[in-house]
């Protein structure tokens, strides 16, 4: 758990991380019919292994058929075909010395009817986000109150796509509990209103998760690594926090006594100070677990990245490192680097390729 800078080497169990910074998740949407992003896509990933990120996360895949999509071109990962196009992609991140994880999610109440072959949207309460969908400008559709049945098919989705990922030779597997998508939502009395077992205190909240988790967990082997995401704040309704300092340190003690080997917080700005305290996410965090912490948001220089790793473990960026195939080595070197914009990133959901 040594913090001892940006530039050495991590381990967690048996997997070892040669530095400090890695690729966060980044949804590209460019699979076709099939679930396989494109090769591109694929390469990209690849290449940033090749030129120094210590970990590279894929894009948040969809767990299942029926309502997980909330993207178009979304990829997936539990037919035979999906984990043979991954195969060859974790091969070569492993290969370049870097870790590989698989990140998976069930988009909740930010789907759309229209990508999703079953054409429904479901989450914990029936509540739609006060935002528009920033794609077709249309209010998200009301979802359906999940029911048990249904939860039962989401928990199997996971499995599965953990399953995949098994197959396909990830080192870790991480799931979604972040940005307003389903289990964040359950997690969220912002979308989670149930008068059952799943909702109310923030315990009742987690029942989903912590069930999620322990079916995952039997799936993925103690070799390889299970971590979670998390954050307080949603892609809709970006303005709102989803929970009070208390609720959220109670969510990372809740975490804390699960199967898994650390938590990703994910933020927008790492220095920002949180729930009106003094303190970081990092550090907030921090303050309640002894696992380990990977932390992310606006981190794009040298100087940035190792004020971002005085609370945390790893760091990982993903505005900076998908428009700058150098990313890493341009941090080892200290040279000036731009902080970049939200806009500048859209260019992962195009078709242009990207080095
Ligand atoms: C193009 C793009 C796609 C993203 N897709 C995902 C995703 O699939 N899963 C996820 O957890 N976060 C996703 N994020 C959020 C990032 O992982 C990260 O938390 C956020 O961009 C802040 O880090 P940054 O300032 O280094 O960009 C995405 C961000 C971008 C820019």
């Amino acid at each position: 758990m040594k913090n001892d800078g940006l530039f050495s080497a991590f381990r967690i169990k048996n997997i070892t991380f040669k530095n400090r910074l890695g690729v966060a998740p980044m949804t590209r949407t460019s699979s076709s019919q099939d679930g396989i992003p494109r090769q591109d896509v694929l390469d990209f990933l690849v290449l940033r292994a090749k030129n120094g990120a210590a970990v590279v996360y894929t894009e948040a895949i969809v767990t299942d058929y029926e309502s997980a999509q909330g993207y178009p071109r979304q990829s997936r990962l539990t037919t035979q075909r999906q984990i043979d196009a991954w195969k060859p992609v974790v091969q070569a991140i492993k290969k370049e010395g870097a870790v590989a994880i698989m990140q998976m999610f069930h988009c909740g109440r930010v789907a759309t009817t229209e990508v999703n072959p079953a054409n429904r949207v479901i989450a914990p309460s029936p509540l739609t986000p006060r935002q528009h969908n920033p794609s077709s400008k249309a209010p998200y559709p009301v979802p359906d109150e999940i029911s048990l049945f249904d939860m039962q098919h989401v928990l199997l989705g996971f499995v599965e796509t953990a399953r995949g990922a098994v197959a396909a030779g990830f080192d870790g597997v991480e799931v979604h509990c972040a940005h307003g998508y389903l289990l964040n939502e359950f997690l969220s009395n912002y979308s989670n209103q149930r008068q059952d077992a799943y909702g109310g205190s923030v315990e009742k909240r987690f029942r989903f998760v912590h069930e999620v988790v322990q079916a995952v967990r039997e799936v993925v082997p103690q070799d390889r690594l299970f971590l979670v995401r998390i954050s307080n704040w949603g892609v809709v309704d970006m303005d709102v926090e989803l929970f009070t300092k208390t609720e959220y340190q109670e969510v990372i003690r809740l975490f804390s006594k699960e199967p898994i080997d650390a938590i990703s917080v994910s933020t927008y700005d790492y220095k920002q100070k949180a729930f009106g305290s003094d303190q970081n996410m990092a550090q907030i965090t921090r303050e309640v677990t002894t696992l380990p912490i990977l932390i992310c948001g606006k981190v794009h220089d040298r100087s940035s990245a190792e004020e971002a790793l005085r609370d945390a473990d790893l760091v990982l960026s993903a505005k900076s490192i998908l428009l700058n195939p150098q990313w890493v080595e341009d941090v080892r070197s200290g040279k000036p680097l731009p902080a970049r914009k939200s806009e500048e990133a859209n260019i992962a959901y195009t078709d242009a390729p990207l080095t």
